[in-house]
């Protein structure tokens, strides 16, 4: 299996290529991009003794000058002290503008390195190497690049597309169950939003908790829809001017939870899994969608062994004040992503405040 989902932009378009035992040909890859000589991997010290070598010996041999990085490993770490290594070490290296920073990890090094990558020299060359399910379905494709603040995440960055995004997806055979799962909410996020074949095949699995329990063939199926879901989406609207909110699915009460729980106790894709069973109950006490396609949902959420429950002693109305300081909310108003039927949604500032905290309280 190989194949090549291209993100059409005005400005630059790439590719994202999924290949198994593409992480060795990364230089082969890159070599068609005209890039310069220069090469920083960036990486960290649980990815790295997997994959590190193998990339480097592959950018080598295309006759890459290669340096290397290794950031701490945690979303504690995605903080501006981390880029601020890298531009040390991008000076140490004299990193040119034709120079290139190549991110090897999970969404966490993705958004770091191309944050980097988008502001040194104001800008070079980006490539993203993801190695966990969630970062190869979303966070590694769209450009959205950055760090967090103590206040909140992901408050400091920039778009800054990748030249390219190289799928191997025989990396995710050292994830841990649980961030397979985690990636997982993200790719049922694209059945239900955009994608109702991709829901079906989802549906027709007997299994979605972990990787060996599914077949290969249902993988490539997960990895090509999903990226075409979000290449489809960012090439209509790279800088979120509309319907890119809709990757927002499940979101808005997601986000509220894993701030809520201090961003430690809950994964993001289990955050995203207990948004989107509110917010689909949510659609339907609003006469949206029907009971019968949310409960196929919300099967589908367990099935890949994620919450559909809030976290135990939670307080309703700490997530309904911190779902007013969300990044979505627009002049004061909370915007909800809602389904109407699978494989498509619509985005609504509508949604009475009675029937968010019935629907918390019902979970
Ligand atoms: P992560 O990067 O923290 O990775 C999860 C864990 O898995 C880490 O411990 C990591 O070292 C480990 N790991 C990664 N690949 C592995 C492999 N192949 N084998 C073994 N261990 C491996 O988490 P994530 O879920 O990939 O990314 C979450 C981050 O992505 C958050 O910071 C979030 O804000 C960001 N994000 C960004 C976007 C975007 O559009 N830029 C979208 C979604 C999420
Ligand atoms: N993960 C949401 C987006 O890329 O827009």
């Amino acid at each position: 299996m190989a194949s090549v989902i291209k993100v059409n932009l005005p400005s630059q378009s790439y590719d994202i290529a999924i290949a198994p035992g593409s992480l060795d040909q990364l230089g082969e890859y890159m070599a068609n991009l005209q890039l310069g000589k220069k090469v920083l991997l960036v990486s960290n010290p649980t990815v790295f003794p997997f994959y590190g070598e193998r990339a480097i010996a592959s950018l080598k041999a295309a006759n890459f000058e290669v340096a290397s990085h290794i950031l701490p490993d945690g979303e504690n770490y995605k903080t501006l002290a981390s880029v601020e290594d890298l531009y040390n070490v991008a000076l140490e290296n004299r990193l040119e503008r034709s120079a290139t920073m190549v991110a090897l990890g999970g969404g966490v090094i993705g958004d770091m390195t191309g944050f980097a990558a988008a502001t040194w020299l104001r800008g070079i060359n980006f490539i993203q190497v993801p190695t966990t399910l969630l970062a190869m379905v979303d966070a590694a494709i769209g450009g959205k690049t950055g760090v967090n603040h103590p206040q909140g995440k992901n408050l400091i960055g920039a778009f800054h597309q990748p030249r390219l995004v190289l799928l191997d997806p025989n990396v995710l055979k050292t994830l841990p169950a649980r961030e397979f799962g985690a990636g997982m909410a993200e790719v049922i996020k694209y059945g239900v939003i955009w994608d109702a074949q991709l829901f079906a095949e989802l549906e027709a699995s007997l299994r979605l908790d972990e990787m060996r329990y599914i077949q290969p063939e249902l993988i490539e199926t997960i990895l090509t829809r999903s990226c075409q879901a979000k290449a489809d989406v960012v090439s209509k609207d790279e800088k979120e001017a509309g319907l890119r909110a809709i990757l927002n699915y499940g979101h808005t009460i997601g986000h509220a939870v894993e701030s809520l729980t201090g961003y430690t106790q809950i994964l993001h894709g289990e955050g995203v899994a207990i948004g989107m069973v509110a917010a689909g109950q949510i659609a339907v006490e609003l006469g949206m969608w029907s009971q019968a396609e949310a409960k196929r949902q919300d099967v589908l959420i367990e099935k890949a062994g994620l919450p559909t429950k809030l976290p135990s002693g939670l307080d309703i109305v700490a997530i309904i004040e911190a779902l007013q300081i969300d990044k979505k909310v627009k002049e004061g108003k909370v915007r909800f992503v809602l389904p109407t039927q699978i494989g498509a949604v619509t985005v609504t500032d509508q949604v009475p405040a009675g029937i968010i905290r019935q629907v918390l309280q019902n979970m």
